[in-house]
């Protein structure tokens, strides 16, 4: 029997990960569950992959959680995932904490009932100076409504047309003081981008596997990493010149 050999870290990580968790529903229904179990293993999966994305030395990772597009969704879902987010802060807010993670949300928080954003201010508040691991929970977030806000508070600043530069627009996104996403996550093998990252995903290694986000583990990530680690990024540019030995 061939031996299939384990999956070991590559030297190059990339420093911004960013996931559209997707296929909890499916994952669900394919064990005979409601939609909202999918939801609880999707969360419950969070904490092995927040913990390999420490051990494998990633500084950014940002998690599509919630869309502008899913208060589409049916009433009790939303209402269950709102919950969700509520319970994961009161829950593990003190345990992100020690560990060193940085909480930021990236969305209009705005939409959310009073209690939730002010639970969600708190944590950010609370982890602010945290050095591990940065995490940007999109939640209420669209790539289009964060560039459309980005334009508002541009033109509220009075920023005249000759200033507005690639640079500038980046840095009135909600991702202001991260570095673009590298590598961007894709589960259960949908080929589409959902609105996320549109501007910052500009130059983003994409990574898709049929995996359904619960089932996404810490050797997928590394998986991920490996095939990252493979790929030249050109941005644009022609492959580098081999050098004579
Ligand atoms: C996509 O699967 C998943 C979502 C829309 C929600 C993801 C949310 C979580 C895992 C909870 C995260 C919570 C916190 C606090 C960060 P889907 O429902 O679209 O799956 P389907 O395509 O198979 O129906």
């Amino acid at each position: 029997m061939t031996e299939v050999k384990p999956f070991e870290l590559p030297d190059k990580i990339p420093m911004h990960v960013a996931i559209i968790m997707d296929g909890n529903g499916r994952w669900a229904r394919a064990r005979g569950l409601p939609r909202m179990a999918g939801h609880r293993a999707g969360v419950d999966n969070l904490r092995q992959v927040l913990e390999a994305c420490v051990e494998f030395g990633i500084q950014y990772l940002t998690i599509y959680a919630f869309s502008t597009e899913n208060w589409e969704r049916p009433v009790d879902e939303v209402r269950g995932l709102m919950n969700i987010l509520e319970e994961v802060i009161d829950r593990e807010l003190q345990k992100l904490d020690e560990n060193g993670v940085q909480l930021r949300h990236i969305g209009r928080l705005e939409r959310l009932h009073p209690k939730l954003q002010e639970k969600v201010r708190h944590a950010i508040e609370l982890t602010r100076n945290n050095q591990k691991l940065v995490l940007n929970i999109a939640w209420n977030y669209g790539g289009r409504a964060e560039i459309v806000d980005a334009i508002r508070r541009i033109v509220a600043d009075g920023i005249s047309q000759a200033e507005v530069e690639e640079d500038l627009v980046s840095r009135y996104l909600y991702t202001a003081d991260c570095p673009d996403p590298d590598l961007i996550i894709r589960t259960s093998g949908e080929l589409r981008v959902s609105n996320f990252l549109i501007w910052q995903g500009a130059y983003s290694e994409w990574y898709i596997t049929s995996t359904y986000w619960p089932d996404f583990n810490r050797e997928e990530l590394l998986k991920a990493l490996c095939d990252y680690a493979s790929r030249e990024r050109r941005y644009g540019r022609v492959p580098r010149p081999v050098s004579p030995k």
